[in-house]
């Protein structure tokens, strides 16, 4: 089973970026533990984080080839990406959205998601736990779907 993992814009800049908010692991420490948890489950990963909407578009559409879901923290394209609902939409494949923040007790403009009604789910406020307990359920959701 393999599975892409995408971050989105800013996220390059966890641990200096509004650490009261985001905590302080790295995006490498984030990756290190989905590495970790990948190997626990048996599953491989394809980790991208791009700050241009274009090209997490253009992994969304690879993904068709070899993955079997994408578990994605959109960033703030979570909140303004039609064209990232879309390709989301277009290739089929399972969706779980997290968030490290809860997106729903801060500002008004975070609230809606443009992904969270294409995606089987959506995970926020639990910091990295988020994309830990994303992929224990993508994982799960694949594997099910996989048995039918
Ligand atoms: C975020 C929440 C978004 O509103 C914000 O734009 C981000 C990070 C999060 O992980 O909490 O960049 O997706």
């Amino acid at each position: 089973m393999k599975i892409l993992v995408l971050h989105g814009p800013n996220l390059n800049l966890l641990g200096k970026r509004e650490p009261d908010i985001y905590g302080s692991q790295t995006l490498g420490n984030i990756n290190s533990l989905l590495e970790e948890l990948s190997r626990e489950l048996v599953c491989e990963l394809s980790i991208l984080q791009s700050n241009s909407e274009g090209e997490l578009i253009d992994a969304i559409h690879a993904s068709r080839q070899d993955c079997h879901g994408i578990l994605m923290n959109p960033a703030a394209y979570t909140h303004t990406s039609i064209a990232i609902r879309d390709a989301v939409s277009a290739v089929g494949l399972p969706v779980v959205e997290v968030h490290l923040s809860n997106i729903h007790c801060r500002e008004a403009f975070r609230h809606e998601s443009m992904i969270a009604p294409v995606a089987v789910g959506q995970i926020c406020g639990f910091g990295s736990d988020s994309y830990l307990l994303g992929l224990r359920a993508l994982f799960n959701i694949i594997k099910k779907r996989n048995a039918a």
